[in-house]
Order: structure tokens, then sequence, then C-alpha cells
């Protein structure tokens, strides 16, 4: 009646609230490959050191092939009672193979599987969220080169404050998220030394080779030390930092896409592929997809800040605490690779509405810091009395209901007499925008040089990351953990 894999000593069964509060299976069979990967790794590894027969490695070998096709087949039946994916898949393989099944387990434990098997999987994951980040800057750099000349109101305080380039505004987006991309590539980076081998806490005395578990996962090296191994989780909590910040610009992003496609701003349409309708109002256009990107940053942080709080004060080495850290892990790493496929999705189909945003670029004296400008540098007058003179021009045109390209020569120099006619050329928007042309600059031919280095950057890195792609597929026969 009690537990086949870890019951000698115990005369009953757990009870039924036992194993629901114990079991991870429900969460923790999504690791199958890598765990399989793992114990492919290790059977081999103890066979080459001389722990294990060849024989009985090759019974295992071949029985881990089998239950990994069972699984991906669909066949494979999961048990509550059988905890958790490794004593799963090692309970399965030992009705497949017999007595061999039990040499498995030499040498490690499931502390330094979990890790091993979570680290991988995390770099597995690491990798298609960097992936996905780089297809998101590609689709927003192809809009910001169609839109390098699109002028739009820039803000702060959601006022208008200075005419921008949509173009540059995309682009903003790209700078955002190669950082994001840079932060999970430098988290993998950290993540990639190989706990296996840690046993429960301690090591072994088995003469295992660590190289050898280490190179065949494609690890760079073996962790140090045994205790930290099996009690580490900062490789998930980095990840998770990584994820948040991203998803809180997602967040930005999308909550622009809803006022952008609001009937007041009318700056963006988003496609029928990304909105939905109401059952109620027949007019209605919802940017559905967008507020749901604009809400998972809740989960996903939470995720960071409940794995934060389940670590905090564990002293080491493992504890059974920290089985809590995948269920809330998946959801954040699946809510992020959603959202940015939605959003990547939204920025290719949206469509700008130019007129538009022209029109709301010139409202509200945008070019007001142009004319201050230009009274600067052509009339030699201090940027304090500039100001000063603007803000009395802008009080005119506002007394006379129109913009500043509303107002006369005559209307200029009743505020100051010395400007003259060449004042005009400097207030629309389109000169306030090419203007500025300072590194990093909204300019449309700044717009451009940006969108091409970006370009470059990121389909150079695609290049790399499909040869890598290959050459793993290559090296590494078993291909368990891509
Ligand atoms: N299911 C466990 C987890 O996810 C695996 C490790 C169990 N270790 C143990 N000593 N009970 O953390």
């Amino acid at each position: 009646m009690s537990n086949k894999m870890w019951g000698g000593r115990f005369a009953e069964a757990p009870d039924a609230i036992m194993e629901e509060i114990n079991a991870s299976i429900g969460f923790d069979q999504r690791l199958y490959r890598q765990d399989i990967a793992g114990s492919k790794a290790h059977a081999t590894m103890l066979a080459a050191t001389g722990i294990l027969t060849q024989t009985d490695r090759d019974a295992i070998l071949a029985g881990l092939d089998e239950v990994l096709a069972e699984i991906e087949g669909g066949q494979f039946k999961f048990s509550r009672a059988l905890e958790d994916i490794h004593m799963n898949v090692e309970s399965r393989l030992r009705e497949k193979i017999g007595d061999a099944a039990g040499r498995l387990h030499t040498a490690r434990s499931r502390n330094d599987q979990v890790a091993t098997d979570f680290r991988l999987y995390v770099r597995d994951y690491i990798d298609t969220l960097v992936g996905q980040v780089r297809g998101l800057q590609l689709a927003l750099v192809d809009r910001a080169e169609d839109e390098a000349e699109t002028i739009m109101p820039g803000f702060t305080h959601l006022q208008n404050a200075q005419p921008v380039t949509f173009g540059h505004h995309l682009l903003a987006y790209v700078e955002m998220l190669g950082r994001d991309a840079g932060r999970l590539e430098d988290a993998r980076k950290r993540l990639n030394e190989n706990p296996l081998g840690s046993a429960a806490l301690a090591g072994t005395p088995y003469p295992i080779d660590r190289t050898m578990t280490t190179e065949a996962l494609g690890f760079d090296r073996p962790t140090a030390n045994s205790l930290d191994a099996v009690s580490d989780r900062d490789f998930i909590l980095e990840t998770l930092a990584a994820a948040s910040i991203c998803a809180m610009h997602l967040s930005r992003f999308a909550e622009e896409m809803v006022i952008w496609s609001s009937a007041q701003f009318g700056f963006v349409k988003l496609s029928d592929k990304f909105t939905t309708g109401s059952s109620i109002m027949p007019q209605k256009r919802n940017p559905d997809a967008a507020e749901l990107v604009r809400a998972k940053i809740g989960r996903i942080l939470g995720a960071l800040t409940s794995l934060l709080v389940v670590m905090k004060g564990l002293p080491l080495a493992y504890s059974k605490d920290m089985q809590e850290d995948k269920e809330v892990a998946f959801d954040a790493l699946d809510a992020l690779s959603l959202s940015l496929a939605a959003m990547t999705g939204m920025v290719k189909d949206m469509m700008p509405n130019r007129e538009r945003m022209h029109a709301s670029a010139s409202a509200g004296f945008s070019t007001a810091t142009d004319v201050a400008d230009w009274l600067v540098r052509e009339l030699n007058i201090p940027f304090r009395d500039a100001h000063h003179i603007t803000g009395q021009i802008v009080s005119l045109a506002e007394q006379k209901n129109c913009g500043l390209e509303g107002l006369t020569i005559e209307d200029f120099k009743l505020i100051d007499h010395r400007i003259d006619s060449r004042i005009h050329k400097v207030i629309t928007v389109e000169a306030s925008v090419a203007a500025r042309k300072s590194y990093g600059g909204t300019a449309p031919a700044n717009v451009l040089e940006q969108a091409a280095r970006w370009k470059s950057a990121l389909t150079g890195e695609q290049h790399e990351a499909r040869a890598l792609k290959a050459r793993k597929h290559g090296g590494h026969g078993d291909g368990g953990v891509e």
C-alpha cells in the first residue's frame, strides 16, 4: 500500500489530501522531454564511469525512448500517486525493462533532477521568447520605415508637446525590446550550469563524471556547490524579472494602441483579426487583444512576487516549498509568449490614419518651441527671453482662435518687431521634425538610419540563430532538450 518509490519505511499509504497537496504531476508533466534527456545523459555517464553495465544502459536508453514516444503519442497514463514527472517516467521504465530501471537513480536525487529539468526547460523557453521579441522588433522596424515621415503629436503628460514622427515612436519600442532580449540572454548565461550530480544535497560517493553530463545536456559547466545547486532558483527568478519588465513595455504599448484606436484619437485602426465586436452595440470595435496584453503584466509580475516570497527565508538546501516554483512560472512564460505573439500580429495589421495624426500634431501650438529656438538662432535673443516672447505669441493666437501658422507677419511684429517672415517656415510640423536631426532625434532621416541599423542587426541575428540551431541538431544526437 505504501509508495513503491520511497515507501520502504511506511506502513500506510498517504491520505488522499496528502496526495493532492503533494503531487506536482498535474503541471510538471511539461518537463517530460527535459526529464528524459537528463536521464539519458545520466545513464550514459553511469555506464562510461563503470557504475552501470553496458547492458543495463542500453535497456535504459531504449526504454526511455519508448516512454518518450508514449508521452508524445498521448498514450502515457500519468499517475498522481507517483507524484511527479520524475517518478512517473521511472516507474513506467520499470514496467518496460524491469530491474535495470531501478539502477538509473544511482548517484542522483530528485532534487538535482528537478533543478536540471527546470533549467533546461527555462533555457529553451528563453530561446523561444528571445526569438519572439526579435520578431516583434522586426515587425516594428518594418512599420517604422513606412512611417518615417508620418507626423504625429509627441506627448508629455499626455498633452501635445512637440511633433514627432510615427516611425520614431515605433522605434522607441524597438529599443525597449532590445534591452528585454538582452536581459533574457543575460539570464540564460548564468542559468546554463549543470546541477546534475549534486544528488540530494551533498554530492555523491560514486565516481561520476559531471563534465560528461554537462556536455551532453549543452550546459557550459557543472555547478560548483551541491547545496546551492539543489536549492537555487535564481535562474527562474531572473527570467521572470526580465519577463516582467518586458511585459511592462508591452503593457505601455498596448495602452497606446487602446488610446490611438479610440474615436477621439483615431490615429490607428486595428484589424478585424485583433479586435472584437459588442453583442449589443453594433458600431463597436473593441481592442480586446491590446487590453489583454495591457493586463498580462499582472500575472507575470505576480509570478515573480510569488516565487520571491516562496524562496525568502528558506533554509538550505531543498525544501518542498520549492515545488511551488513551476505553476506560476509556466503560467507567466506562457502569458508573455502569447502577449508577444498578439502584439506582433497587431503591429503588422494596424492601419495608421496619417491625416488624423498630422492634424492632431498641428493642434495645441506644438511648434512653439521651434519659434523660441528660431528667435535664439536668428535674432540672438537669450533662450529665457525667447521663451517669454513665444508665450505672448501663443497667447495672441489663442485670442485669435487660430494656430501659430494662422498668425500674419503683422501679428508677430506686434509682439516683437524684430521678427520677420522667415518665421513662417519654421512653424510647420514638417519643419519641426525635420530639424530634429540630433543623434537619437525624431527627424525622418534619423528614423530611416536607425531602422536600417536595427534591420541589419536583427536579420544578422536571425541567420546566426538558424545556424546555431542547425549545429545543435547535428551535435546533440538525442535533441531531447531542444
Ligand atoms: N516534484 C518535486 C519538485 O518539483 C521534485 C523534487 C522532489 N524532491 C524531494 N525531495 N521530494 O520540487
